[in-house]
């Protein structure tokens, strides 16, 4: 699959997942063979204000190219000029948020809200496309609510005004993120715009891959919440889809490993102490299905320092020989 210039070389590729999406874990994705990464969404308001933090959320790593930089915003102004900062922070893809059902985006018109205003989104599209070279995508819903479920309107004219590919993900924002993800509305919208279209929603294996693939007809995934803990999920699919080989996960021990190296990172770009504060729940993520997972994954919401992971990471360890 192709973005604009920019050539995507697996299927499937690590959604934008604000709080999670940080550079330690999208660089680790990235080695199990995500197509690309997102950051987490940045705001263009923000990014006007010169705020720092939103600053250091665009920071990328050489060894994640392509990474796309996702920004979330309703003005076309503030979206153009915070296109260019992305471009200037190195992103090789700009995504916009067209699809956080928080309230406090929403609300603020911005994420999801711009749904009900399909010409402002072609207008930020169109505006933003005008400030860069680089390939423009846009992260939307299938609607609103129930009552305006509108995917293929907004994704053909944000297609009409440049967009280079179109992300869907299978729920409106009244779903927030329960109920089911509905496949006949990305195939609509494959059906009806001419630039790629990456499917989202509940791909969580190769069954899941599979169906989002063949179903709606899409060029590429998105996963979000089935990589958390879990990054060699674009391992398991890259192998399947590409070799017809099914492997399996890693091993425990390599599990393991695999968390360290991705906190260490995590502490290496961030600091010991925010990184470890930050890494709390990916710890607990990775100890999923561990024997004894329940009292381990309530000690990583405690841990503090890269020793306290080591000696949790040997505990762990020393039960599971238990079995
Ligand atoms: C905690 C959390 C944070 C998210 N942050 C973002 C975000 O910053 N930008 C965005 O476009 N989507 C965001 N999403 C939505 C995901 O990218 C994705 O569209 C959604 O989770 C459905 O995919 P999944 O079923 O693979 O999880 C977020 C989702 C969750 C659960």
């Amino acid at each position: 699959m192709r973005i604009g210039n920019v050539e995507i070389s697996s299927v499937a590729s690590l959604a934008p997942l604000a709080g999670i999406t940080d550079r330690a874990f999208r660089e680790v994705c990235r080695r199990f063979g995500a197509g690309y990464g997102e950051s987490e969404m940045v705001s263009a308001k923000a990014l006007s204000f010169d705020d720092k933090k939103s600053k250091e959320l665009m920071e990328l790593s050489d060894n994640e190219h392509p990474c796309g930089i996702q920004l979330f915003g309703n003005e076309p102004l503030l979206m153009a000029n915070a296109a260019k900062l992305a471009e200037k922070a190195g992103a090789d893809i700009i995504d916009i948020n067209m699809g956080c059902p928080a309230p406090k985006i929403a609300n603020n018109g911005t994420g999801s809200a711009l749904m009900k205003n399909p010409k402002l989104c072609g207008e930020i599209v169109s505006a933003m496309k005008n400030a860069t070279d680089l390939p423009v995508t846009v992260k939307i819903r299938k609607g609103f609510d129930d009552e305006h479920v509108n995917a293929v309107e907004v994704a053909c004219i944000c297609a009409e005004n440049g967009a280079d590919a179109v992300i869907v993900h299978g729920r409106t924002r009244q779903q927030y993120y329960s109920g089911h993800c509905d496949l006949d509305i990305i195939k609509e919208v494959k059906q009806n715009v001419s630039v790629p279209v990456i499917g989202n929603g509940d791909v969580k294996d190769i069954k899941s891959a599979e169906r989002m693939l063949s179903y709606t007809g899409c060029d590429g995934l998105m996963v979000a919440r089935a990589a958390l803990g879990n990054p060699w999920i674009f391992r398991i699919l890259n192998e399947y889809f590409e070799k017809g080989i099914i492997i399996q996960p890693p091993s425990p021990e390599d599990k393991l490993r695999i968390m360290r190296e991705h906190i260490e990172l995590a502490c290496e770009y961030k600091g010991e102490r925010m990184g470890m504060l930050q890494s709390r729940k990916q710890i607990a993520w990775y100890l999923k299905g561990f024997r004894g997972a329940a009292a381990f994954r309530n000690e990583a919401g405690r841990v503090s320092t890269l020793e306290d992971m080591y000696g949790l990471i040997d505990r762990v360890l020393e039960f599971q020989k238990g079995l």
